[in-house]
C-alpha cells in the first residue's frame, strides 16, 4: 500500500486539467455490454476503478484496449458470462452498473451484492424493486441477484423512494428493453445520468426529461455507437481542486471544467469567501483566495442541491474559517470517517447525530493520518496541504480509486508531496 507524505503550507502556482469524470465513465463503460460492435472512449480518466470495471467486463467475456496516457478505450463487448463477480463487484460497489445492461441485452443476470463501504451500507433494493415492477423475476442468493425475464418486460410507472444515481442509471438502459412507456419518477438528476441518457437518444433511444425527477422512456432498439464516447469532466475533482486553492490560499487556474454544472458547490465557495473567474463556456474557472473566510452552513443533497461527495473538501476548508460551522449530511449514515482524522491536526469538529460541527480558524499542525474511503482521503490532502509541517497518509489507495495521479498534479504545482511505499 502507498502513502504520501505531504509538506505543508504547500506554495502553488498554474494551472490543472480536470479529468474525465469518474461517476460518468463507469455507467457509460457498461453500456458497452448493449452492443456487439466494438465501442470506443475518449477523455477517459486513469482510475483504479477503471481498471476494476475493465476486469469486471473481461471476466464476462468483453475484451478492451486501453491507452492508458491518452485516455482511450475500445471495449469489444463479447459477452460469453452473464455473471459479474463477487472478486470484482466487492472491489467496486459500482459493478452493480453491470445489472442494467445484462437484463437488457440477454433477460437475465446474476450480479454480486455490492457489500456495505466505508460511508454505509449502499443497499440496492431500489434497484431490484424497480426491475420486478417491470416483470423481471429477482432473486438474491448466496450474495448475489439473480434478475430473470420471464418473456418481456412491460413499461411502467416507477417511483425511487429515495433518489439513487446509480439506480437510475440501470433503470433507464433496463426500460429501453421493455414495451411501451416506463416512467422514472424521483429519478437521479445528476449531470452523469445526463450524460448517459444523452449518449442513448443518440443512439435512437426516446428519453424524455433527462435532469429533471420524472423521466420518460419508450422501449426501443438502439443502434450501436459508431463514434467515439466522450468522457465529459468530472465536477467532483473539480470542487476538491477548489477546496485545494482555497485552503492553501494559492490562485489556481482550472481548464477543462464545467462550471455550469456546479451551481450549488460553488455558491458554498462563494458564502466562504472564495472568488472565481469563469470563462463563458464555464470550462476555465481561476479560484480567487481570501486570507479570512466565513463559517457556513452547509447540507448535502442529491443534485442539484449540494454533493455529498464534496462535503469532506469542505469540512476540511471550513477548518480555517472564523466561527461555527454546521455541515449536515443527509445522503449517506457514514460519511464523517475523515473527522477523527482531521482532529489529529487540531481541527475542532464535533459530531451530533448526521450534523458536524467545525469551529475556526485553527493553524492546523502536521500529524500522520489514514485515508478511509475516496472522498475522505481528498479532505485530507486538502487539509494537509494547508497544515504546517510534513504529514503522512496512508492507505492512499483509496485516493487513486477516484483521483488521476492527484500527487503528480499537485508536484507539478509546485507542491511537496512524495508517493512512498508502506
Ligand atoms: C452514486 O452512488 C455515486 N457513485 C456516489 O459517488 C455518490 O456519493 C452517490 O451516487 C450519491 O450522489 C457513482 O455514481 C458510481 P445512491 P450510488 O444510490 O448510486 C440509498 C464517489 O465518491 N440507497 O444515489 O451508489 C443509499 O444507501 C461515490 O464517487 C438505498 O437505500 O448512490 C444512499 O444512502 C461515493 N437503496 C442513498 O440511497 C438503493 O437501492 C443514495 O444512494 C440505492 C440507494
Amino acid at each position: 500500500m502507498d502513502a504520501f507524505i505531504i509538506q505543508g503550507p504547500a506554495k502553488l502556482a498554474g494551472k490543472v486539467r480536470i479529468s474525465g469524470s469518474k461517476n460518468a465513465a463507469l455507467p457509460l463503460l457498461f453500456t458497452s455490454l448493449l452492443f456487439d460492435e466494438p465501442v470506443t472512449y475518449e477523455n477517459v480518466p486513469r482510475l483504479w476503478d477503471i481498471e476494476t470495471t475493465l476486469s469486471l467486463m473481461k471476466s464476462m467475456g468483453t475484451e478492451s484496449e486501453w491507452d492508458k496516457e491518452g485516455g482511450k478505450i475500445v471495449v469489444h463487448p463479447k459477452v460469453t458470462s452473464r455473471v459479474a463477480p463477487y472478486e470484482w463487484v466487492k472491489k467496486m460497489r459500482a459493478g452493480i452498473l453491470a445489472l442494467g445492461p445484462l437484463v437488457a441485452k440477454f433477460g437475465e443476470a446474476q450480479v454480486s451484492l455490492p457489500g456495505g463501504c466505508a460511508i454505509g451500507a449502499r443497499p440496492v433494493n431500489f434497484h431490484l424493486d424497480a426491475l420486478q415492477k417491470l416483470g423481471a423475476q429477482v432473486e438474491v442468493a448466496e450474495g448475489y441477484v439473480r434478475a430473470k425475464v420471464p418473456t418481456r418486460l412491460l413499461g411502467t410507472r416507477i417511483r425511487f423512494p429515495e433518489v439513487t444515481v446509480t439506480g437510475t442509471e440501470n433503470l433507464l438502459i433496463v426500460a429501453l428493453s421493455a414495451e411501451g412507456e416506463t416512467i422514472l419518477e424521483n429519478a437521479a438528476r445528476e449531470p452523469e445520468v445526463v450524460a448517459l441518457g444523452n449518449l442513448l437518444i443518440s443512439l435512437g433511444a426516446k428519453i424524455e426529461g433527462l435532469g429533471t425527477s420524472t423521466i420518460h422512456i419508450q422501449g426501443g432498439r438502439l443502434k450501436a455507437p459508431r463514434q467515439a464516447i466522450t468522457i465529459p469532466p468530472d465536477r467532483i475533482e473539480t470542487g476538491t481542486w477548489i477546496a485545494i486553492a482555497l485552503a492553501t490560499r494559492q490562485q489556481l487556474e482550472l481548464e477543462q471544467c464545467q462550471a455550469g454544472e456546479m451551481k450549488a458547490v460553488l455558491d458554498v465557495f462563494r458564502a466562504i469567501g472564495a472568488g472565481f473567474e469563469i470563462s463563458s463556456a464555464g470550462d476555465r474557472i481561476v479560484v480567487l483566495p481570501r486570507d479570512k473566510y466565513n463559517a457556513v452552513d452547509v447540507e448535502t443533497q442529491p443534485y442539484p442541491g449540494f454533493a455529498t461527495d464534496m462535503q469532506a473538501q469542505v469540512m476540511a476548508l471550513l477548518c480555517l474559517a472564523s466561527g461555527k460551522s454546521r455541515i449536515r449530511e443527509t445522503i449517506f449514515e457514514n460519511r464523517f470517517m475523515h473527522v477523527a482524522e482531521l482532529r489529529r491536526l487540531g481541527a475542532q469538529i464535533e459530531i451530533d447525530g448526521n450534523n458536524a460541527i467545525v469551529t475556526g480558524p485553527i493553524d492546523l499542525q502536521a500529524a500522520p493520518m489514514m485515508a478511509t474511503d475516496l472522498r475522505a482521503s481528498a479532505s485530507l490532502v486538502v487539509a494537509a496541504l494547508a497544515a504546517k509541517g510534513a504529514t503522512r497518509i496512508s492507505r492512499i489507495y483509496h485516493l487513486d480509486r477516484g483521483y488521476q495521479r492527484l500527487d503528480e498534479k499537485l508536484r507539478r504545482l509546485g507542491a511537496e508531496i512524495t508517493r512512498v511505499a508502506e
